[in-house]
């Protein structure tokens, strides 16, 4: 006894934390939902530098690209397997004419980008750019309409001019080069219509909706379109009754926007300078979106017990203060651990809704809030985020595998620091470990997991209930301290590595041990 202690409190005086035993349990006899891909969606707006100089360049551009794409940023996205981009916004969609982004560029007119940042926006990226961007990533395209400031009108035109095959609008997107109709399929009808979108009740937008989505043509019968309404922000339930209520089954989906953010006056925090209490605080208001996912699904199955409504969550992600020097109107913040495991949790929550989440966009691809790449001149660099996008890349139509975590440290997350007017008042609860799983199509079981504790390692003992590993292989995520991040003089501090530590035991259980900060994906065949 005595002498164990000593071994503690020496091991502790060299820095060497005690481990703690976890126990994870994989129900693989109990399958659940396909996990839609487009829970991996991407969000662009017209914001900073998401488009101009993160995305696209121009042809003419000395940084290396293909017909206008900045190709570093390219590659990196098409190695993630992007299933699904949103644009072009936001905001920005609500006051976006679509036909000032088509044509001889010289011939586009420039606009003002009253949302972000009154940059003069030469409309030189617009639904060609987009759509054929989208092609060859050989992702899908979302396409926001603009109900704020647009018409009627306006979107019928559009959605003909992207999936007609014949017709004056078919001619005119002809005419601009594009012979064969894209085939958009998802359409959303405004952008958070409460705010930017045009301050709406959700009475009036409701309406509002019936109207536009009547003029939302399928030009194909066997490629309907998928129409989205501009759903609650975070805990405005009311927003999602009403909507439910009376736009009901004429559209595809509705929309939650959840950020995880320190509130909506006043500083939000630095992306980097953040002490523990900051850091686990930030996880907990990200896991905090389960339970609000869980109110805004029992609310539609009041109206839709047969689930013929999906809830998309089509903006999340980190919202910190910019980076000093930079635009407060153009959203560049970093990224840290403490962004990947905003990410990886909340995948795993929306893993966890697949039967009724059908479609995440993280806000927002590159250089804006939670991004998969910052760029700088010619410079870029990958997240922590993007890692973990990365090594969840085998979840993405995967079938969900239920999972469950004995004897991790749960800690009280204090909501005092909360100063925005929306938050909840409950506190909250934080677990150091999570998990998801899933099975893919070949039968690969994988398991993902993150242990969030900034000091402790983990012994996890996973039990596959039934399922026989044959071989283990590994993929992890950490660093060194919880402020670290990659950054344009040091772009590869942070990035996965392959993980051999996890093994198969007689028993039939995988054990590893997890580092502090890390977040690991295993492969069991
Ligand atoms: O992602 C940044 C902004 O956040 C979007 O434009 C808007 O929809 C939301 O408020």
């Amino acid at each position: 006894m005595k002498k164990s202690f000593f071994l503690l409190s020496a091991l502790l005086a060299l820095g060497v934390n005690a481990k703690n035993n976890v126990a994870v349990n994989i129900d693989a006899s109990n399958p659940g939902a396909k996990i839609n891909k487009n829970i991996y969606g991407q969000f662009s707006e017209h914001l900073g530098s998401c488009i101009y100089g993160g995305l696209w360049v121009g042809p003419e551009s000395p940084i290396p690209n293909k017909d206008g794409y900045r190709l570093d940023v390219f590659n990196a996205l098409k190695e993630l397997q992007v299933p699904l981009m949103r644009w072009p916004g936001g905001c920005f969609a609500d006051e976006y004419h679509w036909m000032d982004g088509i044509g001889p560029k010289e011939n586009r007119p420039r606009m003002v980008n009253n949302n972000w940042g009154g940059v003069v926006e030469d409309n030189s990226f617009g639904t060609h750019e987009f759509l054929n961007l989208c092609e060859l990533l050989g992702c899908d395209a979302y396409v926001s309409m603009n109900v704020g400031s647009g018409s009627v009108q306006e979107t019928a035109q559009w959605i003909e001019y992207m999936n007609a095959a014949d017709g004056p609008m078919a001619t005119l997107r002809k005419q601009n080069g594009r012979e064969k109709p894209w085939n958009v399929k998802y359409i959303g009808i405004g952008n958070e219509a409460w705010g930017c979108g045009g301050n709406m009740r959700p009475e009036y937008y409701s309406d509002i909706f019936r109207r536009y989505q009547t003029y939302c043509r399928n030009f194909d019968q066997d490629k309907p379109l998928y129409k989205i309404a501009s759903g609650a922000s975070d805990y405005d339930y009311e927003w999602t009754d009403v909507l439910m209520n009376r736009i009901g089954t004429q559209m595809n989906a509705v929309s939650l926007h959840y950020y995880t953010v320190l509130g909506w006056n006043g500083s939000k925090g630095s992306a980097t300078k953040f002490d523990n209490d900051d850091y686990y605080w930030c996880l907990g208001k990200a896991c905090a979106i389960e339970p609000v996912i869980r109110k805004h699904l029992s609310i539609m199955d009041k109206y839709d017990p047969n689930h013929n409504i999906d809830l998309l969550v089509d903006e999340w992600g980190t919202w910190f203060d910019v980076e000093p020097e930079t635009n407060p109107g153009f959203l560049f913040q970093q990224s840290t651990m403490r962004d990947a495991f905003v990410a990886a949790m909340s995948l795993n929550i929306f893993h966890k809704y697949a039967d009724r989440i059908q479609m995440c966009n993280i806000a927002q691809v590159v250089n804006v809030l939670q991004s998969m790449i910052l760029t700088k001149d010619d410079k870029m660099l990958l997240t922590p985020t993007y890692f973990v996008f990365k090594m969840y890349k085998p979840h993405m139509d995967a079938t969900y595998i239920p999972s469950s975590v004995q004897g991790s440290k749960i800690i009280p997350v204090k909501n005092e620091r909360y100063n925005g007017t929306m938050e909840e008042p409950e506190n909250r609860e934080l677990s150091m470990v999570s998990v998801t799983s899933s099975k893919d199509a070949k039968g690969k079981l994988h398991i993902s997991l993150s242990n969030a504790d900034l000091k402790e390692e983990q012994a996890v003992t996973i039990n596959l209930n039934g399922y026989k590993a044959k071989k283990v292989s590994g993929e992890i995520l950490t660093a060194q301290s919880k402020n670290d991040c990659n950054t344009f003089e040091n772009p590869d501090k942070i990035k996965s590595e392959a993980y051999a530590k996890a093994k198969i035991q007689k028993d039939g259980t995988i054990t590893l041990d997890m580092p502090a900060m890390s977040i690991v994906t295993l492969e069991v065949e």
